[in-house]
């Protein structure tokens, strides 16, 4: 039985890992600091879920709080770390840009020291599509520049995706980035587009369409990226051999054993189709309000799934309709509306 530390498993995609990793039998150590960016509730909730489990160890803490992952890491000498604690959200990046700072960068830095400390068999981080920026190339490719952040959150995850490598090459712990897209299913965000138009729907409010519904996003469901997380959870990287030829489309590092994989299903769906699949769930017509593009926003993004299918076989692909509709018969369970 390994034990696993999952950060953020109060959040959307790590309670749904833990939950996961507890079902198969796993020992995890949740670790969350229940911050106030959106219902804290909806967290508690989560993490009581997840205490049903008898070998689900709740901390709750701040990952930059000095000492607390040192000493937890050394206590607990987790054999794999998945990090997915941070502070999340394109949006609020322009009104709170220091919360980005203490969460994803003063709280990635407090993990890897801890980690170099008491290394893992593998250390998984999130990072984010929006990495890729005002990079212009469809589908975003591993190997594509990813230079130009749009968003203050972009800039920071792509700060945690470098800090990673140098610790990857110094210390020698093998390390994976995840690059997620558009993540959606039961238990999701309140600070997400699906969550926004439910609860507007159900309120008889109008929605907010940005770019006049002109944007197309690789909607992943849940349990297909908790599937991929699982799978490449399996594929350390290797340090490379000094005569290594590189292989294309491998974003393994020529210096260091790490990684960084798109978890997408390399698929777009048009924004408006996602809707229309929202109507039928819902049996209600939305009230389309169509606003123009918003700052740090991008128009279309979706993964190349070929590194993935590479390194872990093709991820399975929910179809939107079944997707939404789950989410919808959670929401409406979970709200009683
Ligand atoms: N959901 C998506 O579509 C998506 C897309 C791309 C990347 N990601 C990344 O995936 C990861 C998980 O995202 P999510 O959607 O589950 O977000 P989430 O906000 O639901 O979960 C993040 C959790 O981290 C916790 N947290 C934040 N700062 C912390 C700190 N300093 N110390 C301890 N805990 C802290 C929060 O309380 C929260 O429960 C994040 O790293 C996010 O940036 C998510």
């Amino acid at each position: 039985m390994t034990t696993t530390l999952v950060t953020g498993s109060a959040g959307f995609i790590g309670f749904h890992t833990a939950r996961r990793l507890l079902e198969a039998g796993h020992r995890v150590i949740g670790f969350d600091a229940l911050t106030d960016y959106y219902d804290i509730t909806l967290k508690q909730a989560r993490h009581r879920v997840l205490e049903q489990y008898a070998d689900f160890r709740p901390v709750i803490a701040r990952l930059e709080t000095p000492g607390v992952l040192a000493d937890l890491m050394a206590a607990e000498q987790p054999g794999l770390v998945i990090h997915l604690a941070a502070q999340a959200g394109v949006r609020y990046s322009l009104e709170a840009p220091g919360s980005y700072v203490a969460s994803n960068i003063e709280g990635t830095f407090a993990l890897l020291e801890a980690a170099r400390a008491v290394p893992p068999q593998h250390l998984m981080l999130a990072s984010t599509s929006s990495v890729y920026g005002a990079n212009p190339d469809r589908p975003y490719r591993e190997t594509d520049r990813a230079d130009w952040p749009l968003s203050f959150y972009a800039a920071t995850k792509k700060a945690t995706e470098a800090m990673a490598h140098a610790y990857a090459h110094l210390h020698g712990l093998p390390i994976t980035m995840f690059r997620f897209f558009t993540v959606y299913g039961p238990w999701g965000r309140p600070d997400m587009a699906l969550f926004k138009f439910t609860r507007a729907m159900l309120q008889g409010c109008p929605i907010e369409v940005y770019n006049h519904g002109r944007m197309e996003r690789d909607f992943t469901y849940i349990d297909d990226l908790v599937d991929g997380i699982l799978r490449l959870a399996a594929c350390p990287p290797e340090r490379p051999a000094d005569d290594r030829v590189m292989t294309p489309g491998d974003s393994l590092s020529p210096a260091a054993p790490w990684r960084v994989v798109n978890i997408g299903t390399g698929a777009p769906v048009k924004l408006m189709d996602f809707i229309a699949a929202l109507e039928t769930a819902l049996g209600i017509e939305a009230d389309k309000k169509m606003l123009p593009m918003q700052p740090g926003d991008m128009a279309a993004t979706w993964a190349d799934a070929g590194l993935m299918a590479d390194l872990a076989g093709p991820m399975p692909r929910t179809p939107v309709a079944e997707g939404v509709a789950a989410f919808v018969a959670w929401y409406r369970e979970y709200y009683g509306v």
